[in-house]
């Protein structure tokens, strides 16, 4: 969400539905209730929308994403869906809860989120996310600026797309909006990638950042792809499973 990545919908749902099983975790955070009218943001192709929803609550998802947006709703045609930006959105109706699931960590203007989630919710709605908290995926970043920097004379810090708080930062921000936070967690999660030797490289070519590498010829991206393999195996690939170095913080904060 909030960013110019270009997602292929087909192969996050195909490749990266690890994002939608862990955050069924995050759904016990929320226990949505029976009748509640609840946000996702950054809903993705609706996996997770459609849980919320099965529990009896209705739902709204929106992403940033067209091609997302489309998918879900040929995924879930029961399930309201919008295109939106997380830091720039009003809806119509209050809601009573807010809930996102790795997606936040693409919005660098995380204050203008906490302001429409604030807007959205009603007194006393909750806000409920998990989303990479600092050092997500650091020897990923380390290797891929490495690389870019000894071998394209580009500077990756520069690029680097993401958000990643600490919770004293993130629920700080949180509570300069007005939320309470209740409780917050910060934790590693190393995360095992799908297709073998593959499994880094397809994560880079799939989800990883676009612009990272948005001025890569299609051979000179491949060939950064590999070098960041080469870079990263040391750390990261342990009997033919690949694992990204997540670490992910959750917050429940009530408006
Ligand atoms: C994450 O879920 O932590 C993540 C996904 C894509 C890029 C960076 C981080």
């Amino acid at each position: 969400m909030g960013s110019i990545h270009d997602w292929k919908p087909e192969l996050y749902d195909q490749k990266l539905g690890f994002v939608s099983d862990y955050g069924k975790d995050v759904l016990r955070l929320l226990q949505p209730q029976p009748g509640e009218m609840i946000l996702d943001l950054g809903c993705g192709t609706g996996d997770l929308s459609f849980e919320i929803q099965n529990s009896g609550a209705r739902v709204l998802g929106m992403d940033y994403s067209p091609a997302m947006i489309e998918q879900g709703r040929r995924k879930y045609p029961s399930l309201d869906f919008i295109v939106g930006n997380a830091a720039d959105f009003s809806l119509d109706q209050s809601m009573d809860a807010v809930f996102s699931n790795a997606a936040l960590h693409w919005i660098k203007d995380a204050e203008a989120v906490a302001a429409c989630v604030w807007r959205a919710l009603r007194p006393g709605g909750r806000f409920v996310a998990e989303f990479g908290g600092r050092g997500n995926v650091d020897t990923i970043i380390q290797s891929t600026c490495k690389v870019l920097s000894e071998h394209y004379g580009i500077d990756g810090e520069q690029r680097n797309p993401w958000f990643f708080p600490s919770i004293g930062e993130y629920s700080s921000l949180l509570e300069a909006q007005g939320f309470r936070v209740t409780y917050a967690v910060h934790f590693d999660r190393p995360t095992p990638l799908e297709d073998g030797e593959n499994g880094l490289f397809h994560w880079l070519s799939g989800l990883g950042a676009d612009e990272f590498f948005q001025d890569l010829s299609d051979t000179n991206r491949a060939r950064a792809f590999q070098q960041i393999c080469n870079a990263a195996r040391a750390k990261l690939y342990q009997d033919n499973v690949w694992f990204a170095d997540y670490k992910r913080i959750r917050v429940v904060a009530f408006k």
